[in-house]
């Protein structure tokens, strides 16, 4: 989302400033053009030679410097970015925004901005809770600038209060959900796409289960390339990692309940991706106390429902089905033979026997096989870049 994106970045002052240029860098290495703009008093907190270094461009504070004659500087950074993004928004420039005053090149530049504007408040509680600043917020929401609504926690001041910058995680995440929500005629708008993570949990007592490797990273990964492209996405997950809130997500930890909750969302749903390592068995019986120990221990185990072979024989022709397939010798051969017998119109195949790849790393490397076309690997990536082709496959497939 975030990706080839141009942000004017705009940074004023309060002790938050530190925490910006991490933002800032996150957003480089997400793919972003930023050109990074500060007040005065930012630059009193961390110099404006942190952001250029961090940013590899000159960065801007004094409306009257205009290095560059064709342009003047403050109209051209507003009309060259895609989106502005103010963080931290302080209480005073807050209130010049709301009262459109442009005293500085920060203030000048927002008020000439056309394009969507973010911002993160951050000051001291007290401050932000003074219906002054109240009353500037509401008005800039009613301008359609979208703030965030600062974390609860400890301030500088010494003391708990509702003011404080938030993480750079939760930034990011509402950033992503503005991006998306201003863009129009996304691919899969109007789509349901139902995703599957992690590895499912088989108890055999309450305190003992069997599992696997998968840490759900390629699931989670498909989950949000899916909702970048406008889909409505139901994430099933057995997995613990966190989810970005703007998908809707189910967490199971059984085989039989990822079934039911699938099979639940399944009828209106333009595609299911079958990324979770499903336990093929479970324990015959689940014993309801703590199994005491004994010489030895035979446990007998029972099949699981077989969750996208029972959706293969369920769908319609215009649902699709993408399943993957770990293995550890003949690839190819094996993931063909899942492609025929699951009914799915993409197998995923992926080596699961070395340690970069496949369960629980970050990258992955995998082939793509249809009943079409000719086998198309992916070689050795991030499983989002991963996740971002096999959506658009999805994509063209859907078309
Ligand atoms: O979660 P990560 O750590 O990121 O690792 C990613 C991954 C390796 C788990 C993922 O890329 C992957 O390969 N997922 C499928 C793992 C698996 O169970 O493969 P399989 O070959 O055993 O199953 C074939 C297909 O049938 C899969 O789509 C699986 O979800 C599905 N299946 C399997 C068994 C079952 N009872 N029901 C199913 O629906």
């Amino acid at each position: 989302m975030i990706k080839g994106k141009k942000i004017a970045f705009y940074v004023t002052g309060g002790i938050a400033v530190y925490k910006a240029v991490d933002l800032m860098r996150e957003l480089i290495k997400r793919g972003a053009e930023v050109r990074v703009a500060m007040t005065p008093s930012a630059g009193q907190f961390v110099t404006p030679l942190t952001f250029q270094v961090l940013s590899r461009r000159s960065v801007s504070v004094d409306t009257f410097s205009e290095e560059d004659p064709s342009v003047v500087n403050h109209i051209n950074i507003a009309d060259w970015a895609d989106y502005a993004v103010i963080a931290p928004l302080s209480a005073n420039t807050l209130a010049k925004l709301a009262n459109g005053l442009a005293d500085n090149f920060v203030t000048s530049a927002l008020l000439a901005t056309a394009k969507p504007i973010f911002a993160v408040p951050a000051m001291n509680a007290n401050m932000y809770r003074n219906p002054i600043t109240q009353e500037n917020i509401r008005k800039l929401a009613e301008r359609r600038v979208t703030l965030m609504k600062p974390d609860i926690g400890f301030l500088a001041e010494g003391y708990s209060g509702e003011g404080r910058y938030p993480e750079k995680e939760r930034i990011i995440s509402e950033l992503e959900l503005f991006i998306r929500s201003n863009q129009t005629e996304l691919p899969l708008e109007g789509e349901k796409v139902i995703v599957t993570a992690g590895g499912t949990r088989e108890r055999i007592d309450p305190v003992r289960y069997i599992t696997n490797d998968s840490s759900g990273k390629m699931g989670h990964a498909l989950a949000v390339e899916a909702w970048k492209q406008g889909a409505e996405v139901i994430l099933v997950t057995a997995s613990p990692l966190a989810v970005p809130s703007y998908i809707h997500t189910i967490r199971v930890e059984s085989a039989q309940q990822m079934h039911e909750a699938v099979l639940e969302e399944f009828n209106d749903a333009a595609a299911v991706i079958m990324a979770a390592a499903v336990s093929d068995y479970t324990p015959e019986t689940r014993e309801t106390q703590k199994m005491k120990k004994k010489e030895d221990l035979t446990l007998r185990f029972k099949k699981n429902p077989d969750i996208l072979k029972d959706l293969g024989t369920k769908k319609t022709a215009e649902q699709c089905l993408i399943g993957f397939a770990a293995e550890t010798e003949e690839l190819v051969s094996y993931a063909k033979q899942k492609l025929r017998d699951k009914h799915a119109d993409l197998i995923v195949a992926n080596d699961v026997s070395q340690s970069d790849r496949g369960f629980n790393s970050d990258q992955n490397e995998v082939t793509l096989l249809t009943k079409t076309d000719n086998p198309r690997t992916l070689t050795l990536r991030d499983k989002s870049e991963i996740a971002g082709e096999i959506i658009s496959w999805l994509i063209n497939y859907i078309d």
